[in-house]
């Protein structure tokens, strides 16, 4: 997804040599993360715009996603770095979790593959006692930094494969009872995770918690969604028609999950 003029421009370098927009703590260290990243990451900022609230981001991500990509294309574990770009199933999210803060404030939520932090941030400003979460470490460094930057607040993250068993992801989610909320966006494009993504659902929602799963379309996501409504639970959906960053048109819609009974 190269990025569209209508919703995402990216900041010249002049400008980004002037840091944040905002002064004090959360600033400071955005800019010390920046600088950590600067070691090993091409970067640029890309603005997005979110496109029910006109809410505007400025976003660090990798200046060459493809290069990124191509070099991962021999990884042995399929490991690809799709949290480069900011998806559009991350953009409604963000806009849904702004319109429905009541929700996320104050209350410890989970976001699973979080990639660059669009709906993380979004989530921080609605008040969420975030704790994100991704298998790319560097994803989760530019999460915090976006957060910080945009929000002045940064969520907790922790490098949390889906695949794997994730005894400190249980942890935080027995310290919390279960977490009320579950974010994700996008994250079901692999066959493979979709046994996984149930399972770590069902073991870490609150018993009447909701997952709020944003998703454009993929097959996994529909036989993901299928396969909870085998299980009797009840999805609200809501449509999401943009517009997106780089003239992508699919509508995403973002479905509220909840077990049956
Ligand atoms: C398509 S991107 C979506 C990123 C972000 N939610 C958004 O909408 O912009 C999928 C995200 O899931 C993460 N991811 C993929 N497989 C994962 C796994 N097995 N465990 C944890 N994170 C994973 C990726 O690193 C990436 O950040």
């Amino acid at each position: 997804m190269p990025a569209g003029e209508a919703a995402v421009r990216c900041r010249s370098s002049a400008v980004r040599a002037h840091g944040g927009r905002h002064s004090g703590t959360g600033a400071r260290q955005a800019a010390r993360l920046r600088a950590r990243l600067a070691g090993r990451l091409e970067v640029v900022d890309r603005l997005v715009t979110l496109p029910r609230s006109g809410r505007r981001y400025w976003i660090l991500a990798p200046a060459e996603p493809d290069r990124l990509l191509a070099a991962a294309e021999d990884d042995p574990e399929q490991r690809l770095p799709y949290w480069t770009q900011p998806w559009p199933s991350g953009l409604a999210l963000a806009d849904a979790a702004l319109a429905r803060f009541a929700d996320l404030a104050g209350r410890p939520i989970l976001e699973l593959g979080s990639g660059l932090g669009v709906t993380a941030t979004a989530a921080i400003e609605a008040g969420a006692e975030l704790l994100a979460t991704d298998y790319s470490p560097l994803a989760l460094l530019l999460c915090r930094h976006n957060a910080l930057d945009n929000a002045r607040r940064a969520p907790r993250t922790l490098v949390a494969d889906w695949r794997a068993r994730g005894a400190e992801l249980w942890r935080r989610a027995d310290a919390a009872g279960g977490f009320p909320v579950i974010l994700g966006a996008d994250i079901l494009y692999e066959e493979g995770d979709i046994a996984p993504l149930l399972a770590l659902v069902e073991r870490l929602l609150a018993p009447d918690g909701r997952l709020w799963l944003a998703e454009p379309g993929r097959d996994p996501a529909r036989r993901f969604l299928a396969a909870l409504a085998a299980s009797g639970w009840r999805d609200a959906v809501e449509v999401h028609d943009g517009p997106w960053p780089d003239g992508d048109d699919d509508p995403v819609r973002v479905h509220t999950l909840r077990r049956p009974g």
